[in-house]
């Protein structure tokens, strides 16, 4: 019987050119080197200038993604990105990215989850190929939080850059006993109960203003491990493997100790875990495609590995994908 699957064809991913190293902060707030890589294991983060927006880099990590997949932009019909920061209040980013590519057929949209967005776009574009409304997917991740930092308060400003990345997903018919590639299973959660514990203190139909990021670390470290290693948990199940036949983990990009402390509880050998986050800080929605695409850039992936996904972010919002490369 021939089922459709969706299969990630390309990868591409861009940081913007200022880098900002730890050491920029000492000059100006009580830290220091040692306390950010000691705590988050990040050593530097990519700030975008005024003039780059969330989506001249979406189609900057878009046009490397199409590119690596050997698609045209015309083949595409369906945008999904994930975002928190977005150009304007309306329209959305997304359909900016398909102008910019010189897509006019096919439809985008953004995807709001936080930390989570590009797991839950992913699951989105694979739903929506699975059931014939797209047939050749971008799903995107691409984030400016560096706009709503609060530089003073060191307990955040220290976590977070700007990037994005982008794969190119595409339908393809899987037949019994043939390729087993693509997605296999995606779980996803939210509880709005947590709201409190990581939130941005502004918005449109509130303050009118765009407001600055506020997390309480410590509750948000202790949910992310033991949500991210439920939903995980849940994901090898509905795709019937286990840990132990993982190829390649790729975690969401926001402390090290909670991808050590995850992957340990699954027993996944910190070897098998793809760990980008020192060179970009937390990208938010775009940490795992950037993750991917270096990883990708870098050769790791063989065709047939089982890659392993997860990640947490504001809501609290969480979930998983487990794919066949
Ligand atoms: N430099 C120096 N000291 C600092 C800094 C800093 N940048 N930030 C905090 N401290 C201090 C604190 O004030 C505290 O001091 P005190 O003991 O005198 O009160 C001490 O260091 C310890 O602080 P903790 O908050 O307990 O440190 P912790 O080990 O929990 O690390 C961190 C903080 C890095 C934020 C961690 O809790 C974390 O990574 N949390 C999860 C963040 C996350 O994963 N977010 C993902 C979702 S993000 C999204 O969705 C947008």
């Amino acid at each position: 019987m021939d089922t459709i699957r969706s299969v990630v064809t390309g990868t591409g991913h861009y940081l913007p050119e200022n880098i900002v190293p730890n050491s920029y902060f000492e000059e100006y707030i009580d830290t220091s080197d040692e306390w950010i890589t000691a705590r988050t294991g990040i050593k530097r983060r990519h700030y975008a200038p005024t003039e780059e927006t969330t989506s001249t880099m979406g189609i900057k990590a878009a046009r490397k993604a199409l590119k690596n997949s050997g698609c045209k932009p015309e083949d595409i019909d369906l945008i999904i990105l994930a975002t928190s920061t977005s150009d304007h209040t309306f329209p959305s980013t997304a359909t900016q990215i398909q102008n910019g590519l010189g897509i006019t057929r096919g439809y985008a949209f953004d995807l709001q989850a936080v930390c989570a967005g590009f797991v839950f776009a992913l699951a989105n574009a694979n739903a929506l190929i699975k059931s014939g409304e797209a047939t050749k997917a971008l799903v995107i991740g691409s984030e400016t939080f560096s706009r709503i930092l609060d530089k003073n308060d060191r307990t955040t400003c220290i976590l977070f850059g700007d990037g994005a990345g982008a794969v190119v997903l595409e339908g393809a018919k899987t037949t019994n006993g043939g390729s087993d590639r693509g997605i296999l299973a995606t779980d996803l959660h939210s509880d709005g109960s947590f709201k409190d514990i990581l939130y941005v203190d502004g918005g449109v139909s509130t303050t009118k203003t765009s407001g600055h990021l506020r997390m309480k670390g410590k509750e948000v470290f202790r949910h992310a491990v033991s949500k991210l290693v439920n939903s995980t948990e849940r994901v090898m199940e509905k795709a019937n493997v286990t840990s132990a036949e993982v190829d390649w983990a790729v975690p969401h990009q926001a402390n090290v100790r909670i991808i050590q402390s995850t992957t340990q509880k699954l027993k996944i050998p910190i070897e098998k875990v793809v760990v980008t986050l020192q060179n970009h800080g937390n990208t938010s929605a775009a940490s795992i495609p950037i993750s991917l695409s270096v990883a990708n850039e870098e050769g790791k992936f063989k065709k047939g590995d089982l890659i392993l996904s997860h990640a947490i972010g504001g809501g609290l919002c969480w979930g998983s994908f487990l794919l066949r490369w």
